[in-house]
């Protein structure tokens, strides 16, 4: 039975091919290195580089990859991500605008001034929200444990030492951390392309094998390896799609998907996950968020107490209150006579520790009533910067 995981025999390169294994052993580090900041040495911000992941038509193939990639990122605001080998710096910039705190990593100085600048005069914002760091090829300037995430977007094929690189991966990655990379495949080094490159500039452009990947991997601490057997779906016409519904008639639909990835697997890329321990299931993720929601209040001359009992009904941990992404904080909210909603009338940062599946937290709220004068008053919760648990199901209750 084919399988990915199966070691293939070594063969040598076809006479005339240039053998990757035979060029990484014959450079060096410093002599790689300099070859990597080579390529950026006379490129400018007018490159079509910095347009990516909407550079031409490359856009086609690139956009799905990145699909894949950000699917399986388990992405949350507030994440720390390490992106290795970010080049001109795209993925950065776009991880941080989506609310991820990065650290971007190049061997190539003159690619990270490049990144940097090019970010700031796009997005000035963005100031702080990337560390640009100069890598060695050997040690990633990063604490042990302080990365959530790594992603590896056609950059980890170029490493002459891809078991150095992973052992950082892992030192690097918390415990729940991952490794997302967006690779060419297994015969990578032997394409038209690859040939090219490595005969004109004398850069790596070496083979993903996964079967040799995983046991390197397992060495640096990882404890899963999972890949995705496609980027782009094939189109099903409408009787092949609808046969999906049946399991008897679904089978040569799916006999014909299945072609369609296997066909594939010798030439196609490689995308591929890399996990420490099991995630944590918390309430930075909005899958799984669900609460009842009760309360009694007391008139206390001009004030309002509100007793709040909150259980958790949904399938993950809530995180404590405060003002990191995923923190549980309880919201009052108001209506006015005209229908209108203020989400943002009042927060309160009154759960201390992590609310567990099935736990109860009762959280005490005292407010004066002038304050919310002729409207009507709510409560809910709030996973911040991820979502009300309103919209995640039962709406907010009424307390007034
Ligand atoms: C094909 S580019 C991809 C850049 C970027 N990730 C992107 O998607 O545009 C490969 C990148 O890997 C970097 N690189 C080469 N050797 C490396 C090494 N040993 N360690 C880390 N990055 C390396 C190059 O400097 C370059 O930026």
């Amino acid at each position: 039975m084919f399988s990915v995981f199966k070691k293939k025999p070594v063969t040598q390169a076809p006479e005339g091919l240039i053998d990757v294994r035979a060029l990484i052993a014959a450079s060096t580090l410093p002599s790689h290195l300099r070859l990597a900041e080579a390529y950026f040495q006379n490129m400018s911000l007018a490159s079509g580089e910095f347009r990516k992941p909407f550079m031409g038509a490359e856009a086609v193939q690139l956009v799905p990859l990145l699909g894949v990639m950000l699917s399986h990122l388990r992405f949350h605001s507030g994440v720390r991500i390490l992106d290795f080998g970010c080049g001109t710096g795209w993925l950065s910039q776009s991880l941080a605008l989506m609310g991820a705190e990065v650290v971007a990593v190049d061997p190539s100085a003159t690619a990270l001034r490049l990144a940097e600048a090019n970010t700031l005069s796009r997005y000035p914002e963005l100031k702080g929200r990337i560390r640009y760091c100069e890598f060695d090829g050997e040690h990633l300037d990063v604490e042990d444990g302080q990365i959530d995430r790594v992603v590896c977007m056609d950059s980890f094929h170029h490493v002459p030492n891809p078991d150095v690189i992973l052992r950082e991966f892992g030192r690097v990655l918390a415990n729940d951390g991952r490794a997302v990379f967006s690779e060419p495949g297994e015969n990578h080094s032997r394409s038209a392309e690859s040939q090219h490159a490595m005969r004109t500039f004398g850069v790596i452009e070496n083979d993903i094998v996964l079967a040799d990947i995983w046991p390197l991997a397992q060495r640096a601490g990882f404890k899963e390896l999972k890949v995705a057997p496609y980027a782009v779906p094939p189109l099903l016409s409408l009787q092949e799609f609808d046969d999906l519904r049946s399991r008897a008639r679904a089978k040569a639909t799916m006999n014909k998907l299945f072609t369609d990835v296997y066909s594939s697997l010798p030439t196609g890329g490689r995308q591929f996950v890399l996990m420490k321990d099991e995630p944590a299931r918390d309430s930075r993720f909005r899958d799984g968020l669900a609460a009842h929601l009760t309360a009694k209040t007391f008139s206390d001359g001009p004030l309002l107490k509100i007793d709040l009992v909150a259980r958790n009904t949904g399938t993950t941990t809530w995180r404590p209150s405060g003002q990191t992404a995923g923190s549980v904080n309880v919201g009052l909210i108001t209506r006015g006579p005209g229908g209108d909603w203020d989400y943002e009338f009042r927060r309160y940062r009154s759960i201390p520790a992590q609310v567990h599946p099935g736990e109860v937290t009762t959280v005490t709220l005292t407010i004066a009533k002038s304050e919310f004068e002729g409207r009507e008053l709510y409560a809910d919760l709030v996973a911040e910067q991820v979502i009300w648990f309103g919209q995640n199901g039962a709406a907010p209750i009424r307390v007034f």
